[in-house]
């Protein structure tokens, strides 16, 4: 297939998606982690990785806060840079799966339009989204990193839950009920849909 972008033409490669995931002998998937700030995504993503590494599996985790020092260490907290932050992490994301990897994501994502948009990007079943449903409340009682704080004291702008909106989706493939149940039980949770 020839694809054209102005003057770019889409280079056809041998190897593809599916030879080089083969030979991991695993199905490339994208579990995408969307929910507020403290409300454990990176804490359960790091749980899930952990497990499915110890069972054999190739993955790699793209977390916020870590991509953000680096790749997107140019972009803040506007509605415009938090677009252009999960445009980038899903081509990385879709990047890596076309690798063969287990992909775990871990960013806020507060809008749907871009969740809708990371989804577009990967083939039928390959895209779970997962909602770690936290409610406000509880997260800002939380306050891990103390970040609510600042935001209400107006120290910090822009920040998600206060002054900036996140869109919690209607459809996701997992909804984790981060007051119900422990973090192991959710990575638990995880797992059993992924290998089903
Ligand atoms: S986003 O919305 O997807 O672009 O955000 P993300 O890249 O996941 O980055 C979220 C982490 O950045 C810290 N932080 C903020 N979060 C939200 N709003 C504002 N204004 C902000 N400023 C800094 C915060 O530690 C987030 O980490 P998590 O792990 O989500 O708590």
């Amino acid at each position: 297939a020839l694809r054209r972008a102005g003057n770019i033409h889409w280079q056809h490669l041998d190897v593809d998606k599916a030879a080089r995931a083969r030979i991991k002998g695993q199905q490339p998937r994208c579990l995408w982690f969307t929910g507020l700030s403290g409300s454990g995504k990176s804490t359960i993503a790091n749980l899930v990785e952990k497990r499915l590494h110890a069972m054999g599996y190739h993955t790699f985790i793209l977390d916020g806060d870590n991509v953000r020092h680096g790749l997107n260490k140019d972009l803040g907290f506007t509605a415009e840079d938090r677009v252009e932050n999960i445009r980038r992490v899903a081509e990385v994301a879709r990047l890596m799966t076309d690798a063969g990897l287990i992909v775990l994501v871990s960013f806020i994502s507060p809008f749907r339009a871009e969740r809708r948009m990371a989804r577009e990007l990967f083939a039928d079943g390959e895209f779970l989204e997962v909602f770690v449903d936290t409610p406000l409340e509880v997260a800002e009682r939380r306050d891990v990193k103390g970040l609510y704080a600042k935001a209400r004291a107006g120290q910090l702008r822009n920040f998600t839950g206060i002054d900036s909106p996140y869109e919690a989706p209607e459809a996701p493939e997992l909804r984790l009920d981060t007051v119900a149940e422990s973090a192991e039980a959710l990575a638990q949770k995880v797992i059993d849909h992924l290998l089903d």
